[in-house]
């Protein structure tokens, strides 16, 4: 036998959201979200968001894999993987269809009833982000999305409805899903997914994602508090994209620059683990002048609010230069970065690197002494299914057998405490980037592609009998069936 790795009780599963898996977007009284109005991309194309939902377009999260019907079977797979924990998300719109009724949508609530009835059956423990990528429509047409205060109300009432109606299914939560992924805010498509934020022409799209930033991270801390005090035993976690901010060179320059990145990327959850807004980011929105809307009362909230964890998300490492954006001239992330050669890239450009989890794992704990927790890691990539009906998805193995080895070595070697490990995507499903079926990251294969044609037939990839051997060792045996 194997000398387990991992400590007893090791949160081994998989990562899903509910907006790319569940289909069944306006069953059951459901209301359309953001997500309900992008169309299909393609790895080269971005994805178009569109006012409503206009004919002739192709809006892959309608459908999905049809999830909404399909869990009783889903999840007993996964239990045959040997899954102790499943993380996915209640979509807003199923328990509030517009976000700013009176009373919440029932049939929407039955239905996580029944999903964490499921898990329970199979001993696997829900965890859950209450809010990943799919605001109603409704509130980012009517409010603005994140730019309104009001919104901090919708949210939070959201939350409390889920934390009574669940108090006894659910222990493990998250707020915010990847909230940093702002620190981007000239793209438009994190923004809407984020924040709900269609900019205006000409407005300063920095401030107005600080100040949704903020009310965000207030109604983050007030769903802490609610949570705790609907059930002290919750364990409530923010949820980061974290990724290591590399120097290009080792010229100070660099080094400084690559600081200031870091403090741009990880204020929020600077805020939502330390309770206060960092010394940098304030000084930052005095000097550009930023007469943001943040009250006393918000900054005991903040204070108060703390969260249990830090669940993050790892699937790349990024490199800045001062080549290009100069020290102090930095505003938005994607701006200063450039390509590092030591690393190789998946077929949509994603630089891979295992290292970079292990350097994550340490420089998180000793930013936040917090436990942490992996809520996703994984790659993208075609499968193809072979004759016999196999899909030999080795590359996939090869990616996730690198990162859990450097996993270990964080754990085991440098002491961090660390509570999961859910990949992204364990069942294939609608990419949130490029909106594709094709992007897969699942151990088990979806029937379905990027036209949306195909049986939604699920098969097992040669991948889920690996992470089976993986869990069943708890992290001891990575080479199962490895050539
Ligand atoms: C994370 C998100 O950014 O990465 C997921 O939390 C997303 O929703 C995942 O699906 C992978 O990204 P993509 O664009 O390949 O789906």
């Amino acid at each position: 036998m194997f000398e387990e790795k991992m400590p007893k009780g090791f949160l081994w599963g998989g990562a899903v959201a509910a907006h790319q898996l569940e289909g069944a977007w306006n069953v059951d009284g459901k209301g359309p979200s953001v997500a309900d109005v992008m169309t299909v991309g393609s790895a080269d194309q971005p994805r178009e968001i569109t006012d409503t939902v206009e004919p002739g377009k192709i809006y892959p999260n309608h459908d999905a894999i049809d999830f909404y019907h399909h869990y009783p079977e889903d999840i007993k797979m996964m239990a045959e993987m040997g899954f102790k924990c499943f993380r996915t998300s209640i979509a807003w719109t199923r328990i509030f269809p517009k976000g700013d009724e009176a009373e919440p949508n029932e049939k929407g609530l039955e239905f996580y009833d029944k999903l964490f009835d499921c898990c329970h059956k199979y001993g696997i423990e829900p965890v859950i982000t209450l809010s990943h990528f799919e605001i109603p429509l409704h509130l980012v047409h009517q409010y603005g999305g994140w730019r309104s205060r009001k919104m901090i109300d919708f949210f939070t009432k959201f939350a409390k409805v889920c934390f009574q109606r669940y108090r006894d299914k659910v222990k493990y939560w998250m707020t915010f899903n990847e909230i940093d992924n702002q620190s981007d805010f000239n793209n438009p498509f994190l923004m809407a997914t984020n924040s709900g934020l269609l900019f205006r022409k000409g407005e300063n799209r920095e401030a107005a994602m600080y100040q949704a930033a903020h009310y965000e991270v207030v109604a983050s801390a007030l769903a802490v508090e609610i949570g705790h005090q609907i059930n002290p035993d919750f364990q409530i976690g923010c949820m980061i994209n974290y990724m290591p901010i590399y120097p290009a060179t080792a010229k100070p320059a660099d080094q400084l620059l690559a600081q200031e990145a870091a403090q741009r990327r990880y204020w929020f959850s600077d805020v939502q683990a330390n309770g206060e807004y960092p010394r940098e980011v304030e000084t930052y929105l005095q000097r550009k002048g930023y007469r943001q809307d943040i009250t006393t009362a918000d900054r005991m909230i903040l204070r108060e609010g703390t969260v249990d964890y830090v669940g993050f998300s790892y699937y790349s490492s990024m490199t800045v230069s001062a080549d290009k954006v100069g020290v102090d001239e930095l505003t938005d992330l994607h701006s200063a970065g450039v390509p590092n050669d030591n690393l190789p890239k998946t077929d949509w450009h994603w630089e891979v690197d295992p290292e970079g989890l292990r350097y994550g794992l340490n420089w998180l704990t000793d930013r936040y002494h917090k436990p942490l927790f992996i809520v996703e890691n994984g790659m993208g990539a075609y499968d193809k299914v072979t004759a016999d009906g196999k899909i030999h998805d080795d590359y996939r193995i090869d990616y996730l057998r690198q990162h859990i080895s450097e996993m270990e070595k964080a754990v085991v070697l440098d002491g961090v405490d660390l509570m999961g490990y859910t990949p992204w995507g364990c069942i294939d499903l609608v990419s949130a980037g490029t909106g594709q079926m094709d992007k897969r990251y699942g151990f088990i294969y979806v029937d379905k592609n990027d036209k949306g044609e195909g049986s939604l037939k699920r098969s097992r990839k040669d991948s889920f009998y690996w992470f089976q051997h993986v869990i069943e060792s708890n992290g001891a045996d990575l080479d199962y069936g490895v050539k």
